[in-house]
């Protein structure tokens, strides 16, 4: 995403703000937020401006809704969790963009740090272009296209750092429907694109230098079909699943390669690279 790190300030704030607590009972109330991380009905939020330009969006019962324009450059907005899982999330509304905009799962993991889109659809610009496509994933009816990019000196959850992007872009656009996103893990990961633990994930939309207007229900929470950590248990049912980044393997440790059946997640902040078809090590 383009983004300044304003945004890893704010997310960094989120990572330790304590959600607001309203001592309100479980009345309907349609809350409207601007820039800024919290949690309203239960569903954490991340609304973020590039340039503050004053956006707000409406966060009511599992639901929001969101104008943007151009003003605002770069904006990202949406509800979901934090933290996230590998769950399917349902969603319905309407999107309707002017220009360059996507609507998403997105979410970040940390050991390793990734940023990653499960893109239903997009504006008048491919977020794929230029990037190098891995593969596809066949998932909840369509066919996504599966890229990786590395974002190098780039701001994140964790300040400035360099990390991989993962994206799984849908060739036919929708908007509403499921999103099985351990399916997408799933094939990540078998193309070699690891993740580490869940950090915050919500169902996002992003304008870049465009404007228009979204409005998304969501419901999530589903469990996942199969789970994509080898080395998880299930989880009680009220936490999310294990972290996909214990058991990591340490620097020098092998991660990899024919008949491996040992860690393949590299203690941060090494990757796991590889040697031949029958080693590949934390470096
Ligand atoms: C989502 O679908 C439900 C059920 O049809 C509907 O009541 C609700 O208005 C929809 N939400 C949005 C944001 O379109």
């Amino acid at each position: 995403m383009v983004f300044t790190s304003l945004l890893a300030l704010l997310s960094a704030v989120a990572v330790l703000a304590a959600p607001s607590a309203t001592e309100e009972p479980q009345l309907f109330r349609r809350q409207a937020v601007s820039s800024g991380t919290g949690t309203v009905d239960g569903y954490y939020y991340s609304l973020y401006e590039e340039v503050d330009s004053g956006v707000t969006m409406n966060i009511g019962s599992g639901e929001y809704s969101l104008t943007w324009t151009a003003s605002s450059v770069d904006v990202v907005a949406g509800i979901g969790w934090a933290t996230g899982s590998a769950q399917a999330i349902s969603y319905n509304g309407t999107f309707s963009p002017n220009g360059n905009a996507y609507l998403s799962v997105y979410g970040w993991t940390t050991s390793p740090l990734v940023e990653y889109y499960i893109c239903d659809s997009y504006g008048d610009y491919n977020p794929s272009t230029g990037l190098t496509q891995v593969g596809t994933v066949t998932s909840d009816g369509g066919t996504y296209d599966v890229y990786q990019t590395v974002r190098t000196n780039a701001p994140s959850i964790q300040g400035t750092a360099t990390f991989n992007q993962y994206w799984s872009v849908r060739t036919s656009h929708r908007v509403g429907g499921t999103i099985t996103t351990s399916n997408h893990f799933n094939a990540w990961k078998s193309f070699g694109m690891e993740m580490g633990s869940f950090n915050y994930q919500i169902l996002a939309t992003e304008g870049y230098e465009s404007s228009g207007s979204s409005s998304i229900a969501v419901s999530g929470g589903a469990a996942a079909p199969s789970n994509p950590q080898p080395t998880s248990t299930p989880p009680p049912t009220s936490t999310p699943p294990s972290n996909p980044g214990s058991g990591t393997v340490a620097h020098y440790g092998q991660c990899g390669g024919i008949g491996w059946t040992g860690g393949t997640v590299c203690a941060a902040p090494y990757t796991c690279k590889v040697s031949n078809a029958y080693y590949s090590q934390c470096l």
